[in-house]
């Protein structure tokens, strides 16, 4: 038998293939291999406003507290004029006051009111250094606009401007305010230099009486240059897992701190200045800037379905910091109207334009339907009687009214015990046709966990696993990740979706380690764990192939630092091979594509390996990353899969 070895562009990091004669005759196919068919949808996101992931992350807006309304209620330490500078550099003199008399709208009641009595030699104003400082790209625009309310009777001039350390410029816009009542005024800066601390300020330069709100501050370049869009690089960092789905907008954000912080997806619709605004369970703020209508455009523009996520009329059980019996139920009067708002969502999202909230999403530039298709109901909720009782109402008046959306319901925060058990009994009951679990646990239960979902029943309902993550960043965490992923895909005819959580943390603001991609004002910093996510997504089949892979080592069977699998992916008709290897050694996969007619030709390996303590950092981003490389195969047999890796080959087939 001639054995042959040809990799294209061979580096260091080319681990051993073996290529043997293929036993099969050509024409015989993979179906002989009783393939099991994946879900299309298994892969995916989960976004939740945690962290900063929201205001001061993927929102691309750069002024934080833009309409003053920060409130000890968000966070002890905050009140409407937080983040905000009192400007006075050229020795004018005046008041400064927040007020709530005459608002632009009563839904956005703050403003602030600036009573200039000298303006000295540079007028008096306001300064914000947006979150933790505001990134400037040189040569790029970022489009300014303002509402204001001349108090005063006559035209008042006003400078923007884009500033360094020491007031060093980094570009101005200067106009003149007409007339009373509030007025929107716009315009855009050239940044003159790139910043990663620059500050916004705002001079009115006359002796004057003003009205302020909604001081707003965008690149213009965002994620697909929408308006009120996406922070690019971010944003783009999610579209590149090519998720299948995009759960949205949490987690414990849904069911909210208390009933009254419970999420409502109308308060985030519509103009920006006219949204409700209110307290985020992570101790911060929700502007809404980023709202539903932002959510649906931006899975439609990443090619994600959506999956928005309501609350059973509960809230969630640790309300108050009373870990675990805070829950609360919206009392009984008040469900006809929620469930009418779930509702309303469905028709906000595919109603035609005729319809009432059809009608509010093309007032917003979206006509066309978003295509939704799935509903979460619930978060991890207590299985409480107060939750079954308005789940099941919500969840039959949804099917009554919208049969071809599906229903995705809760068995508790835990991958097993009592609110798991009971859950998964409420959801067999009701015939939930999915249900998410949710398990934050060591590496070691990943790789111990590999064959969960081989027992479980395929009458009942299907799984998403709608939260999952080892404790950690490292590349280890990412591999015993990876090794229960292909666990997913052996399982991919029950386990219909899964996504890692958290997806997005802020460096400077992070409420919850590990995340999947964290950044800071100027810099995005993918995980570890993030590559691994990608890997399975962009190598996502549609048919899993059985029997293909087998580790030669003696121990092999009870090695649960070993784990593999082989997927079909029918529109390209590639083979696609995943090998975790979390040991410290060598170890050697016997490979059996007996059946399947692979020519001598071009593959892809795609190779994640390092050392296992191995993590991506602010200082060192790049520590962990996916190494691709065209080889050519002729007859694969084996592969020795290097100490800690992940090893994905693409195959093509005849
Ligand atoms: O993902 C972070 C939190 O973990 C989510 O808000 C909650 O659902 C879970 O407990």
């Amino acid at each position: 038998m001639k054995l042959t070895i040809k990799i294209l562009f061979a580096t260091l990091l080319t681990p051993a293939f073996v290529f043997a004669q293929q036993s099969a005759g050509k024409g015989q196919s993979t179906e002989k291999k009783q393939l099991k068919p994946i879900s299309n949808d298994l892969f995916g996101v989960f976004f939740e406003d945690l962290s900063y992931s929201a205001d001061g992350g993927l929102y691309a807006e750069l002024i934080q507290n833009r309409s003053f309304e920060y409130s000890p209620g968000d966070n002890k330490k905050w009140q409407p004029l937080s983040f905000w500078e009192y400007t006075t550099a050229g020795f004018g003199y005046g008041t400064i006051s927040v007020e709530s008399a005459q608002p632009i709208t009563s839904t956005n009641p703050h403003y602030l009111v600036l009573n200039i009595d000298d303006p000295g030699k540079e007028g008096i104003g306001i300064t914000n250094a947006g979150f933790d400082g505001i990134c400037l790209h040189a040569g790029e625009n970022y489009n300014f606009s303002v509402y204001i309310k001349q108090i005063s009777s006559a035209p008042i001039p006003v400078k923007v401007e884009l500033r360094g350390a020491k007031g060093v410029s980094y570009g101005q816009f200067s106009f003149k305010t007409q007339g009373s009542g509030w007025k929107k005024y716009d315009g855009t800066i050239k940044a003159t230099q790139d910043a990663d601390s620059a500050k916004l300020t705002l001079l009115a330069l006359v002796k004057c009486k003003i009205a302020i709100d909604e001081v707003s501050l965008f690149p213009e370049h965002t994620f697909k240059n929408e308006k009120n869009g996406m922070r690019a690089d971010l944003a783009q960092a999610v579209a590149d897992l090519k998720p299948k789905f995009m759960r949205f907008p949490g987690g414990c954000l849904v069911h909210g701190d208390g009933l009254d912080n419970i999420y409502r997806w109308k308060n985030t619709i519509g103009p920006v200045e006219f949204r409700q605004q209110q307290r985020n369970i992570w101790n911060y703020h929700q502007s809404f800037g980023l709202g539903f209508f932002e959510y649906f455009r931006f899975c439609e523009d990443i090619g994600a379905k959506p999956v928005p996520v309501v609350a059973a009329a509960v809230s969630c059980q640790n309300s108050g910091g009373t870990r675990g019996t805070g829950q609360k139920g919206l009392p009984m009067t008040e469900m006809k109207s929620y469930i009418q708002d779930i509702l309303d969502l469905i028709e906000y999202a595919n109603g035609p334009i005729t319809s009432k909230w059809g009608a509010k999403r093309a007032a917003a530039g979206h006509p066309k339907p978003f295509h939704l298709q799935y509903i979460g109901i619930g978060n991890e909720d207590k299985q409480t009687d107060d939750f079954r009782n308005r789940f099941k109402m919500i969840c039959n008046e949804v099917r009554a009214k919208h049969p071809e959306i599906t229903i995705i319901g809760t068995v508790g925060p835990f991958p097993s015990g009592e609110d798991f058990d009971l859950g998964w009994a409420f959801a067999d009951k009701l015939s939930v046709p999915v249900v998410d679990e949710h398990f934050y646990q060591k590496p070691a239960w990943f790789l111990d966990n590999n064959a969960r979902y081989d027992g479980y029943r395929r009458t009942k309902s299907k799984v998403y696993i709608g939260e999952y993550a080892s404790w950690g960043n490292s590349l280890f965490n990412a591999l015993a990740e990876a090794a229960f992923m292909t666990g997913l895909e052996r399982n991919g005819d029950i386990v219909a979706m899964a996504s890692y959580a958290p997806m997005l943390a802020n460096l400077s603001h992070t409420s919850w380690n590990p995340n999947l991609i964290y950044f800071n004002n100027k810099i995005v910093v993918p995980t570890a764990n993030y590559y691994v996510q990608q890997l399975f997504s962009v190598n996502q089949g549609d048919l899993y192939v059985p029997g293909v892979i087998r580790f030669k080592q003696d121990d092999a069977v009870k090695d649960s630092t070993l784990a593999a699998s082989c997927v079909k992916d029918s529109k390209t008709g590639n083979i696609i091979l995943k090998i975790v290897n979390a040991g410290a050694k060598e170890a050697n996969a016997a490979i059996d594509l007996t059946g399947i007619n692979i020519p001598e030709q071009q593959a892809t390996l795609n190779l994640l390996k390092g050392k296992p303590s191995d993590k991506n950092t602010i200082n060192d981003p790049k520590a962990v990353q996916t190494i691709s490389q065209e080889i050519t195969t002729t007859n694969l047999s084996s592969y020795l899969a290097p100490p800690y890796s992940l090893s994905v080959i693409r195959l093509k087939t005849n």
